[in-house]
């Protein structure tokens, strides 16, 4: 079983999430978007942060931790110094990317949307990032690598380590 750790959020964070909560208050289903913009600011969305949200939204929290687990681009995890993210959309797909990010996963040591232990690593799959000439591609901390074959995340992965 997995700890839980209870995450602090500061008054200023609250301020600032209820502020982009507010900021889609006259938009009919924004809920996706408003869990978008808080994990761009807060960085995931750990239950603490999915309850403010449910609060001001007048949404059960059963429906937004349905949401944010169901889809791989939010993350209820902090993101690692190194976060690694492989793109699912159609062009890398097509060309393995799934076969990658099971790689990424299997040297890690962990899943998408998990971090290691030692905060070093995260992995998250991502949508199509805009560069599917270079299909399959991943991302570490904005860096691209493309035309990816499965033997190359290693050396992907030993690059950071040794960092
Ligand atoms: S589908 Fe991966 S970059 Fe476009």
């Amino acid at each position: 079983m997995s700890k839980l750790r209870k995450v602090d959020v500061t008054e200023e964070q609250k301020k600032k999430i209820l502020e982009i909560v507010d900021s889609y208050k006259d938009t009919e289903g924004s809920l996706i978007q408003i869990l978008h913009d808080v994990q761009d600011y807060f960085g995931y969305l750990p239950i603490e942060v999915q309850e403010i949200i449910s609060d001001a939204k007048k949404v059960p929290l059963a429906e937004i931790y349905g949401i944010v687990t169901f889809y791989t681009q939010f993350s209820t995890q902090p993101k690692g110094k190194y976060a690694v993210s492989v793109c699912l959309g159609t062009a890398c797909y097509v060309k393995g990317s799934g076969k990658i990010l099971e790689k990424f996963e299997e040297n890690l040591g962990i899943k998408a949307g998990e971090v290691t232990d030692d905060g070093m690593f995260s992995i998250d799959a991502c949508r199509c990032v805009g560069a599917c000439g270079l299909a399959p591609v991943a991302i570490v901390n904005g860096e691209v690598y493309g035309k990816l074959v499965q033997n190359d995340v290693k050396s992907i992965c030993d690059k950071y380590r040794e960092s």
